[in-house]
């Protein structure tokens, strides 16, 4: 964890969730040998998890496939804050889709946040689930009327909350709604109980380090796996983040991947109940949380487009210097980051990518919010799956439409992707790969070509293709997490070439060492 020679108050040398390096997650073995199942759900987050529970509690024979370790992703990686108020969206969602739909937005993550209380307190899962009061914060003159015009969209949905000058943090704000029970938790032990439950009790089965790389339609469909196995199922959902399969519903198009980062430190002055995110850029998302007994304060923030950012290490720069001027900061115990997905009219994707197959489902684009939103999926597939009607299911179609905000963003985010195939194509190279110093990434030319280099602890040097094995564009470098960051749809790969989030399934091609 902390690396001991470095003072306690500069950031550790690597990356580590919290969640994940303070809970114990099971591991499950490799698919190897074809098999059948009513439902082959692809993503084990917290989609995907929570879907196998609930499915497997309906009597289904459920399959639920990992590319790489469960819980590893995103879900392993969030502030887990169990909330409905996604920063300022509300006032903007009533003039884009009216109040109507508006209102059933926030009663499907009141209901997620409901079903998350009740499943910990009927099962009296130790997760540190604490039912807190949420806060949109400002400091900005320009901000205090959208916060306002927000209130007012709360008391137009009846959501409990307030209008405040000063929310009950240790340094000045101008104004803040608050958004009243909402909650927080450490998101691996609850899944860890849910995971044991539909495997122990359902008999659901899970395969890790398994990576679907194509899918057959059909009734039954058709999964296959890297190593060639077969998975044939009457229900394949996605819930691997990018949807791992496109099945025409063009979301490589209609998504964007955003970057953000995390620290836990302790903290000189004391913090209080709540958490908290500015509503202006920068933005700063705060909570408290408790590690072995130890009170620790998580401060995100920093959002960009991944692969497109500065020199990452700079984010957690910033973060830290936010921490020492409001809160002061005694220790940064841990660092790390987390992609989320961001739709078009920034609401999810959840239920059929066609009409033609309603057997194959999808569930993605949480933005930051996936605890409630990855919930509210797992509800609704279950409805869909097992026929039953939800009031949701219209809201979040995949195949909707919304042409007036969408349109301008879809030719905008467009125009990104190919901007960046053809800037990363003609990209500056800056270094020689002899250049690098012991911990050091760059674009570098091999053999003539554009590729990617890192020299590791032990000097070794390692040198990838950085073409992207998605569609195509060309890899950047991220200093802060040390991995080869697809700045057109988010893909991630290790230093030595592995994926480590998809779209992308293959490795980078490695040039050095052969
Ligand atoms: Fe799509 Fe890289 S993730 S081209």
């Amino acid at each position: 964890m902390l690396n001991n020679e470095l003072p306690k108050e500069n950031l550790p040398q690597f990356p580590e969730s919290l969640w994940i390096a303070s809970s114990s997650i099971p591991s499950f073995p490799k698919l190897t040998n074809n098999i059948k199942v009513d439902v082959a759900i692809v993503g084990a987050g917290i989609s995907g998890v929570t879907t196998a529970y609930l499915l497997s509690k309906q009597g289904l024979k459920v399959a639920l496939i990992e590319a790489g370790k469960m819980l590893n992703g995103t879900t392993g990686h969030t502030t887990a804050k169990i909330t409905a108020q996604h920063d300022l969206i509300y006032n903007e969602f009533i003039s884009h889709f009216g109040e109507e739909q508006t209102k059933l937005y926030y009663e499907a993550n009141r209901e997620a946040l409901h079903f998350i209380k009740q499943t910990v307190h009927e099962h009296q899962i130790l997760c540190d689930f604490s039912e807190e009061d949420a806060y949109v914060y400002t400091n900005s003159d320009d901000y205090e009327q959208k916060l306002a015009a927000e209130y007012s969209a709360y008391e137009a949905l009846e959501i409990p909350g307030a209008y405040i000058k000063q929310a009950p943090l240790p340094f000045p704000t101008k104004a803040a709604v608050v958004m009243r029970n909402q909650a927080q938790f450490n998101p691996i032990p609850y899944l860890t109980y849910l995971v044991n439950d539909a495997v122990q009790q359902q008999g659901c089965q899970i395969y890790e380090h398994t990576t679907a790389v194509s899918m057959e339609k059909g009734n039954p469909a058709t999964l296959f796996t890297k190593e060639g196995y077969r998975i044939t199922s009457d229900y394949v959902i996605s819930c691997s983040h990018f949807p791992f399969i496109d099945g025409g519903g063009f979301y490589f198009a209609k998504m964007h991947a955003r970057r953000a980062y995390i620290l836990a430190v302790k903290t000189a002055k004391p913090f209080p109940r709540g958490m908290f995110i500015s509503a202006e850029e920068p933005k700063r998302s705060l909570r408290s949380t408790t590690v072995n007994g130890e009170s620790m304060v998580l401060i995100a923030g920093e959002s960009h487009k991944t692969g497109q950012g500065i020199c990452t290490l700079q984010h957690y720069e910033a973060l830290k210097m936010f921490g020492e001027e409001q809160l002061g900061i005694k220790e940064i115990n841990y660092r790390w980051s987390a992609q989320d997905l961001v739709t078009l009219d920034k609401l999810p994707y959840i239920g059929q990518t066609a009409s033609d197959d309603p057997n194959i489902l999808v569930a993605t684009g949480y933005k930051k919010w996936g605890m409630t939103t990855g919930t509210a999926a797992a509800l609704l597939i279950e409805k869909l799956v097992t026929g039953k009607k939800s009031p949701y299911q219209e809201l979040f179609k995949p195949a909707r439409f919304h042409a007036d905000p969408s349109l301008k963003t879809f030719i905008v985010q467009n125009a990104d992707v190919v901007n960046h195939f053809v800037s990363g194509k003609l990209g500056m190279i800056f270094k020689n790969p002899e250049e690098l110093n012991i911990d050091e990434g760059a674009v570098v030319r091999a053999n003539g070509k554009r590729a990617g280099a890192y020299r590791d602890q032990q000097g070794q040097l390692h040198i990838v293709d950085t073409t992207c094995t998605h569609m195509g564009c060309e890899v950047e470098w991220n200093d802060g997490e040390r991995t080869w960051d697809c700045p057109c749809h988010g893909s991630r790969f290790s230093y030595r070439g592995e994926v480590l989030e998809g779209p992308a399934k293959k490795p980078l091609k490695i040039v050095f060492p052969e």
